[in-house]
């Protein structure tokens, strides 16, 4: 710990291991607009962003960064930055508009013109299968979302024919992005698509999500995909007083919804007992069926990692539940000291140097790769220029934070920013920023911040 603390504050120059994967990543709804071309179906986030008050500006991805027309410039702006592994998702809607049934072959070509463009200009494409864009049709008229097992199998299918198209040149399959987002922001605090507040069902499609990564990585096992993965967001969640048993009992419930709700069945093959009471707790044990943890512990590859920020929690009488965690009346969130960034989140490298070497501890034999992390800022051009310092700290900070875990035996494999573009940051909208890129929406222009030109330099050398 004592090397890990030197590490992240000093200046050295510091090497990472020849081979590590640098790049960044993105997501179909925030980036790729053209939302009904070529026979996309609508996604919750389009019914979502259409209600009033749930996105910030009522801003939808209708647009976004206009992706779907623009991607050679933005394949070629990648190529000139150094992006050597490019994690973007394919959008469900677009490959069976309904969530089942036959393959809309125009929503795969996309893709497929993509991921030919990405190899011709020497890049890695990394694909996640699900970053929240849920068909439409499979949440309405009852139907339910990940609140239906049927969901899962639905999820498996699209798995399958989206690797006998795109398998031959995509090497590296995410299953699931941020599992813990689409259920419990999606279905316990309402904050996501499709807006319900249900613990139940929250729990529900927390399961749900899982049987259905197993049952796809399966399915891409099947079509010989070279590397399979799922991608958590996880953070460290420290007692407020490490002396007091009920702290440490507030971190450990917090820890458990965010973290061990997903990482032991992947890569355990069980669900924590504490998560099993709450489970049946919200009345959703019967969600889990005989079989289904071996399923959800089909072995995977590669581990993603999306780190932001950390939690501090403090056991508090009388404290209401946080609506995303559920379950955690008498648990306090206290703000933490210093900087925070744009979205107000608090600054710490080491919560993600903790992080990695926890893992490395406590799920052994699973490499990782930082598979999202940065920082939005308030960006404003000045001619050609977007001057970002901040986001260079950033950025700076949390890289000798993975290469301090690195150093003390965790088994990273890559980093990959986020994101590439500036875009539509869910329910924030686009006022929030996490481009390496600038985009001015009006014109969809790009301009490559100072960040980007940063990041080049750091890639190209493999030195920080
Ligand atoms: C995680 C999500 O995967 C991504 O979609 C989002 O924009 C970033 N975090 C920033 O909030």
């Amino acid at each position: 710990m004592k090397q890990i603390a030197e590490e992240t504050t000093q200046a050295a120059p510091l090497r990472f291991p020849e081979g590590f994967r640098w790049g960044a990543a993105t997501a179909a709804y925030q980036i790729e607009g053209a939302a009904t071309e070529d026979g996309r179906g609508p996604s919750i986030w389009d019914g979502f962003a259409r209600r009033p008050g749930r996105v910030h500006g009522g801003h939808t991805g209708d647009v976004a960064c206009d992706h779907y027309r623009r991607y050679r410039e933005d394949v070629g702006l990648m190529r000139e930055l150094g992006i050597g592994t490019y994690r973007f998702s394919i959008a469900w809607p677009r490959v069976k508009p309904d969530g089942t049934g036959p393959v809309n072959t125009r929503g795969l070509d996309f893709y497929d013109r993509l991921v030919d463009e990405l190899l011709a200009a020497g890049i890695e494409p990394m694909a996640t299968l699900y970053h929240w864009d849920l068909p439409l049709a499979l949440e309405h008229g009852g139907r339910d979302g990940w609140g239906n097992r049927d969901t899962a199998a639905y999820f498996a299918d699209y798995a399958a024919v989206t690797a006998a198209r795109l398998g031959d040149r995509i090497g590296t399959w995410t299953t699931l992005n941020e599992p813990w987002c689409a259920a419990f922001l999606g279905y316990a605090s309402g904050d996501h698509a499709p807006g319900r507040t249900d613990n139940r069902t929250a729990f529900r499609a927390a399961h749900h999500l899982m049987l259905g990564h197993g049952l796809a990585a399966q399915a891409l096992r099947a079509a010989g995909v070279r590397e399979l993965s799922l991608t958590l967001n996880l953070a460290r969640i420290s007692p407020a007083d490490p002396a007091d048993p009920h702290d440490r009992a507030a971190a450990r419930h917090v820890d458990g919804v965010l973290n061990r709700i997903f990482l032991d069945p992947a890569l355990r093959g069980e669900y924590p007992a504490d998560m099993l009471a709450l489970f049946d707790r919200f009345g959703a044990t019967d969600a889990i069926h005989d079989g289904d943890l071996p399923t959800i512990a089909t072995p995977i590859d590669l581990l993603g990692i999306n780190y932001y920020q950390p939690a501090l929690v403090k056991a508090q009488i009388g404290a209401p539940a946080t609506p995303m965690y559920p379950g955690t009346e008498g648990v306090a969130f206290l703000p933490l000291p210093g900087p925070v960034t744009y979205m107000g989140w608090h600054i710490d490298p080491t919560g993600l140097s903790d992080l990695l070497l926890r893992l490395s501890h406590d799920y052994p034999g699973t490499p990782l790769m930082v598979t999202e992390n940065g920082a939005a800022y308030y960006d404003e051009p000045d001619g050609d220029r977007v001057a970002d310092p901040d986001r260079i700290a950033y950025l700076d900070g949390h890289l000798r934070a993975v290469h301090a875990a690195l150093t003390a035996g965790a088994d990273v494999r890559g980093y990959l920013a986020w994101s590439f573009l500036d875009n539509f940051e869910w329910a924030f909208g686009y006022d929030k920023r996490f481009g390496l890129v600038y985009v001015d929406y009006p014109t969809q222009r790009r301009i490559p911040k100072d960040s980007a030109l940063w990041y080049r330099t750091l890639t190209r050398t493999n030195t920080l």
